[in-house]
């Protein structure tokens, strides 16, 4: 495994983290244990979770995810050596589960979804702790062009910051980071962290793969300039870029055969560019999944890959790909793709 210092903290994390998002739905918590397990063997330090999850978000499974993590640390009791990492929703009218329907990134909400997580993931402390999602209007989730509401009404990033600086004073998290953000958003922190002596953000959790380097335009200067690495989420496309849906196939239990709703990484442009990498992969005797990891893991600006799995055999597969070397033909193969079909599934 590899390792990478997490923004301005002390804290060195593996280049694979662990993302978990599955567990809960499409695994189980002996599923989830057995993942830990041989992910901590093989080097990983680093998981990834949310209140949230797991996923598609519903009332019944909504934070199942956390007590699964949770249990394994009261199971196996290495708290200390992992580097934790958990969210709290942005603005969610649309799921009114959550606090009532109610959430956003205030002192109250915040406060509330932080405890809860402790008790969940049975700790007293979070390593990072990050926004999962803006509390204004604007463009992440699939959505490329930015759109003005001047209605809109959210929640100043001064108050939430003020959060981030007590919640951190009080022991309970030791650093915060962001995530689904904009280039104005991370700079707006950034600037009211700096002009009011609140911590800034370490991170910034946003989709990265073969098929969305939407960050590569204006996010990636930022986080080398301001030192906020990347954890970059969805390095597959939703398992797209394995290749295992081309053809129109629809494989038992996989994600996007259980899941029609999700659509974000298997629109036709997406296929077209995803056979053009899956075939660049086989002319080179690569993996298609991890000739796709290893792109992500090799990049200036990341700092940690969050990949998931739903079986022994993909975790095996896609924590290997810290050793896949892609030698320069094949990166400039893999840019002219890019160039012809840039950034499908943003
Ligand atoms: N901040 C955010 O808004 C956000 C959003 C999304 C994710 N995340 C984080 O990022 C983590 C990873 O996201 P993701 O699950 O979307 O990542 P992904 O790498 O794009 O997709 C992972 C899925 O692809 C399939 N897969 C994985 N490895 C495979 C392989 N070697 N061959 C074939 N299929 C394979 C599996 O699903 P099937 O077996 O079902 O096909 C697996 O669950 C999440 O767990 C979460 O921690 C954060």
């Amino acid at each position: 495994m590899k390792y990478r210092q997490l923004g301005h903290s002390d804290l060195k994390v593996s280049v694979i983290c662990l993302g978990t998002m599955t567990w809960g739905e499409q695994n189980t918590e002996t599923d989830a244990h057995q993942q830990m397990d041989y992910a901590v063997a093989n080097g990983v330090n680093f998981f990834d979770t949310a209140e949230l999850y797991a996923i598609p978000p519903k009332e019944e499974t909504y934070g199942e995810t956390e007590r699964c993590i949770g249990t394994w640390f009261n199971k196996r009791g290495k708290r200390d050596d992992i580097i934790l990492a958990t969210k709290v929703v942005g603005r969610s009218d649309w799921l009114d589960y959550i606090r009532g329907g109610r959430a956003c990134l205030d002192r109250k909400n915040i406060e509330q979804a932080l405890n809860a997580s402790l008790k969940r993931l049975q700790t007293d402390y979070i390593d990072l702790y990050q926004l999962h999602w803006p509390d204004r209007n604007t463009n992440f989730f699939g959505k490329l062009g930015f759109e003005y509401d001047p209605q809109d009404v959210f929640v100043p990033i001064e108050e939430t910051l003020g959060v981030m600086n007590d919640i951190i004073a009080s022991g309970k998290v030791r650093y915060f980071g962001l995530s689904n953000e904009t280039p104005w958003g991370t700079m707006s922190f950034l600037k009211v962290a700096d002009e009011k002596n609140y911590p800034r953000p370490v991170s910034i959790q946003n989709p990265y793969s073969l098929l969305n380097r939407t960050f590569e335009i204006g996010l990636s200067e930022i986080s080398h300039r301001e030192n906020i690495g990347l954890l970059a989420y969805s390095p597959l496309g939703f398992g797209v870029l394995s290749g295992k849906y081309l053809n129109n196939a629809q494989p038992e239990n996989a994600r996007l055969t259980l899941f029609d709703r999700f659509d974000r990484y298997s629109n036709p442009q997406a296929l077209k560019a995803t056979e053009a990498y899956v075939n660049i992969a086989r002319q080179n005797n690569l993996n298609p999944a991890q000739m796709a990891l290893a792109y992500v893991n090799t990049r200036t600006f990341l700092t940690s890959n969050i990949i998931g799995a739903t079986s022994m055999a993909q975790l095996k597969t896609n924590i290997d790909s810290v050793n896949i070397h892609l030698d320069d033909r094949v990166v400039e193969q893999i840019e002219s793709v890019h160039t012809a079909i840039p950034n499908p599934s943003p």
